[in-house]
C-alpha cells in the first residue's frame, strides 16, 4: 500500500486525511478545522501541525502534500488572491520544513483536483489533453496532458472583456449577484469556456468546485465542441490531489525548490 497525507487548505476550512494511493480513498475518516480569521502561513501552519498530529501514526515520516489556493513555483507562493497576503512570496516548502519540521510538498489547489480526476475521477484514462476548471470563491485551473500536469495554469484570472474572469464568473459572483443558473451559465460561463476553447482546443473539461453537485442546472446550456463534464472526486479531489503530490515530490524531487528565492 502507498499511503500519503493530503491536506487541502480552503477559505473556510483546512481538511486532510490519510490517501492509499492505490484506489484513491480515504484511509478513515477526514479531520477538518475552521480555517484562522486571519489566514497567514503561521496560523496555517498550526493548523497543519495539528492534522499532521492526528495521522503520524498512519503516516509514518513520508513527506505531505498541501493545497493552497495560489500558484506555487518551485515552493514559492508568488501571488495570491483569496488568503492573507502574507504568502505572497513565501517559500513555503522551507517555511514549513523549518516550523513542522517534515517535508511538506505544496501544490496549487486546482493542479491537485486535476491530478485527482485525471488519476480516479472523471478525466481517468483520457490520454489527450484534459483541461479543470473549478468554480469557487475564485476560479482554479489545471492542464493536464497525457497524465502529465503542466502546472500552474491561472486560467481563473484569463482577460475576458475587460474583466479578471473569476470576477465575472466564478461561482461566488453567481450568489454575490444573485444570478439565476441560466443566466450565470450563457452570460458568464460560456464565454469563459468558449475563450479557453479557442485557446487551448483541449480533448476535455472537467469542472469541479462545490457549484459541480449542480451540474445539471447549468452544464448542459453550455454549447462547446469540446465535451464537459462534471468532476466526481468531489470534496476529496484536493486531499486525493496532495496526496499525489506528495508522493510525486518523493519519485521526482523539484532540483529548483532549494535555491527558490
Ligand atoms: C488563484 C488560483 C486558484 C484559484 C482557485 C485563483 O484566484 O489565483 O491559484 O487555483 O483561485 O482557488
Amino acid at each position: 500500500m502507498s499511503i500519503f497525507l493530503g491536506i487541502d487548505v480552503g477559505g473556510s476550512g483546512i481538511k486532510g486525511a490519510p490517501v492509499d494511493l492505490e484506489t484513491g480513498e480515504l484511509v478513515g475518516e477526514r479531520l477538518r478545522i475552521p480555517t484562522p480569521a486571519k489566514s497567514t502561513p503561521a496560523n496555517v501552519a498550526a493548523v497543519v501541525k495539528e492534522i499532521i498530529e492526528a495521522f503520524e501514526p498512519v503516516i509514518g515520516d513520508a513527506p505531505v502534500g498541501l493545497t493552497i489556493p495560489a500558484p506555487v513555483v518551485h515552493g514559492v507562493v508568488t501571488f495570491i488572491a483569496n488568503l492573507d497576503q502574507k504568502w505572497a512570496g513565501v517559500n513555503a516548502d522551507k517555511f514549513f520544513e523549518e516550523k513542522l519540521g517534515r517535508k511538506i510538498s505544496l501544490v496549487n489547489d486546482a493542479d491537485a483536483a486535476g491530478l485527482a480526476e485525471v488519476h480516479f475521477g472523471a478525466a481517468k484514462g483520457n490520454d489527450g489533453l484534459v483541461i479543470l476548471t473549478t468554480l469557487g470563491t475564485g476560479i482554479g485551473s489545471a492542464i493536464i496532458h497525457r497524465g502529465v500536469l503542466i502546472p500552474n495554469a491561472e486560467l481563473g484570472h484569463l482577460e475576458l472583456d475587460g474583466h479578471d474572469a473569476e470576477s465575472r464568473a466564478a461561482s461566488s459572483i453567481k450568489d454575490k449577484e444573485d444570478l439565476s443558473y441560466k443566466k450565470w451559465a450563457t452570460e458568464r460561463l460560456q464565454p469563459y469556456y468558449s475563450h479557453v476553447e479557442m485557446l487551448f482546443s483541449p480533448d476535455l473539461f472537467v469542472v469541479g468546485g462545490g457549484v459541480s453537485k449542480d451540474w445539471d442546472k447549468f452544464g448542459p446550456l453550455l454549447e462547446l465542441n469540446t465535451p464537459i463534464v462534471p468532476a466526481t472526486m468531489r470534496n476529496r479531489a484536493g486531499i486525493v490531489g496532495a496526496a499525489l503530490f506528495a508522493k510525486d515530490s518523493v519519485e521526482h524531487p523539484d532540483p529548483l525548490v532549494e535555491h527558490a528565492v
